[in-house]
């Protein structure tokens, strides 16, 4: 069904989101003919160029990101109709009175601001905003991270913005919450009667999230050198999992009443500081290895520097300190250069209480459930069966096995293309709420503080491999083993 007819600016209209991420996803949901034809694209960025200029740019965009090129080919040019460039500069006010009429010459459509910019200019470009009069009448303000760098940053840009729009105007997207396979968690959990009642420490022995990325820190050195894996990854995306995984039921899918659930996991969390951030984390940073069939280099040769002590992998070890999950060990882990891409969540399942078969039978592996969220979005749940035939009674490991892909025939939609269409239709379920933001944040500072006083450096791994051996002996210390993909 189409979204209601819209305006949406993109501030930072010809950086590498807007043109890796948001246009091509606005592209396919206009190729679904659920973008009205009315609808206007905006992007804005300082330097001039004119309308033809961009279109050309985001035509190139779309070449590279959309794989169909029939589709392409049959619609692209339409596309490009509702597409138009302003040059403006938050900090200088030329230009914002004919930005303003322009946005203005239209009272109907749904009007959202898209931030894909430094923090840095967020404050700057609300100001304007509201100085011409544009946060009103339903306007949207979407952010994108890094939303801070700590506690205190993330409550001045919440402030800034907030001092613009009110929280139901604001937007703050965790891509990781539009795929498909973290929203199938609640149907998942929600729409069946089966996990529901194993869902806690009686029946669950421990969780695992990983995120694992082949690519190394490409063009972004000078963001993620400021940054890190805990902050560009771990802060956001993996907690926002640890959440859904966690959450009590919420009493519907009302925004509010699923962050709240959220929140109350964030507030759980047990504090790792100084005192216990040696046991429960460890940090790494990719040297030379391999990557992709050839050899990769390592992270200080990929950000030019002769030293760093950001890492570019994490793991830790987090606890949930409630009646549902008090003894049920968190672990996380991402990373750059990993053998893979792969995106994962395990639920393992506790040891059966006795064995009823004898020693000639196998061993038995308790029950796991996979929640694959890339690539092959998929949900794996991992049983113990007769091995076939007359002999005597041998078990095995065997997957239910689902793939989404052929389960339902259909393209898995990129995580964007929800997430923007649910801010035009206002729909803040799938975004952070300020508190979300904050409690994230102040889980993390004391592990910042940590490392920071700590005299250790990241451990290096070599491009290509699961990251230090420290992480493997932070699950192994506590007799438990890194999920390796197969299921064994
Ligand atoms: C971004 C991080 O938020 O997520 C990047 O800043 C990371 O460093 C990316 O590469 C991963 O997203 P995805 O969707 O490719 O798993």
């Amino acid at each position: 069904k189409p979204v209601a007819a819209f305006d949406l600016v993109i501030f930072g209209g010809t950086g590498d989101l807007a043109m890796r991420k948001l246009l091509p996803a606005l592209f396919r949901r206009f190729a679904d003919d659920q973008i009205p034809l009315q609808s206007r694209i905006l992007g804005v960025a300082r330097e001039t160029q004119s309308d033809d200029d961009y279109r050309e740019r985001v035509r190139e965009a779309l070449d590279k990101a959309v794989n169909d090129k029939q589709t392409l080919a049959d619609k692209v040019d339409a596309f490009l109709d509702l597409v138009s460039y302003r040059p403006l500069d938050a900090t200088n006010d030329e230009g914002w009175d004919d930005f303003a009429a322009l946005l203005n010459e239209v009272d109907d459509h749904v009007r959202v601001f898209y931030l894909s910019t430094s923090p840095r200019i967020f404050v700057d470009i609300c100001r304007r905003l509201k100085q011409h009069d544009l946060n009103g009448r339903g306007a949207r303000v979407v952010i994108e991270k890094p939303i801070g760098h700590d506690y205190s940053s993330a409550t001045e840009i919440n402030d800034a913005v907030g001092a613009v729009f009110d929280e139901n105007q604001i937007f703050r997207i965790d891509h990781y919450l539009g795929k498909e396979t973290v929203q199938n968690l609640l149907a998942l959990r929600f729409a069946n009667v089966l996990f529901e009642p194993l869902w806690n420490a009686a029946h669950i022995d421990h969780v695992q999230i990983t995120v694992a990325e082949t690519v190394g820190v490409e063009q972004r050195g000078p963001y993620y050198d400021t940054a890190g894996a805990l902050r560009d990854m771990v802060q956001n995306h993996l907690l926002q999992l640890l959440c859904m995984v966690a959450m009590e039921p919420p009493a519907s899918l009302d925004s509010d009443a699923v962050r709240d659930e959220k929140l109350k996991v964030l507030h759980t969390l047990k504090p790792i500081n100084a005192d216990n951030a040696g046991q429960a984390t460890v940090r790494g940073q990719y040297r030379a290895g391999a990557a992709n069939g050839g050899s990769a280099p390592g992270y200080l040769e990929d950000l030019g520097q002769s030293s760093s002590d950001t890492e570019t992998f994490v793991a830790l070890k987090a606890e949930v300190c409630n009646w549902r999950w008090a003894g049920v060990p968190f672990y996380l882990r991402t990373g750059k250069r990993m053998p893979e891409r792969v995106s994962e969540i395990v639920i393992q399942f506790r040891d059966i209480p006795y064995s009823i078969f004898d020693a000639g039978s196998g061993s038995i592996m308790a029950n796991k459930l996979v929640l694959r969220l890339q690539p092959d979005e998929g949900v794996k749940l991992w049983l113990m069966a007769k091995y076939p035939g007359p002999g005597g009674l041998r078990l095995q490991a065997v997957p239910l096995d689902m793939s989404f892909a052929e389960a339902f025939g259909v393209q898995q939609p990129d995580a964007y293309e929800r997430l923007l269409l649910d801010v035009v239709r206002g729909n803040l379920t799938l975004f952070m709420r300020r508190d979300e933001v904050e409690a994230a944040w102040r889980w993390i500072d004391p592990i910042l503080a940590a490392w920071e006083r700590s005299t250790d450096s990241p451990r290096p791994y070599a491009a290509g491999t699961w990251g230090p051996s420290a992480s493997v002996a932070l699950i192994e210390r506590d007799g438990r083993t890194w999920h390796d993909g197969d299921g064994q």
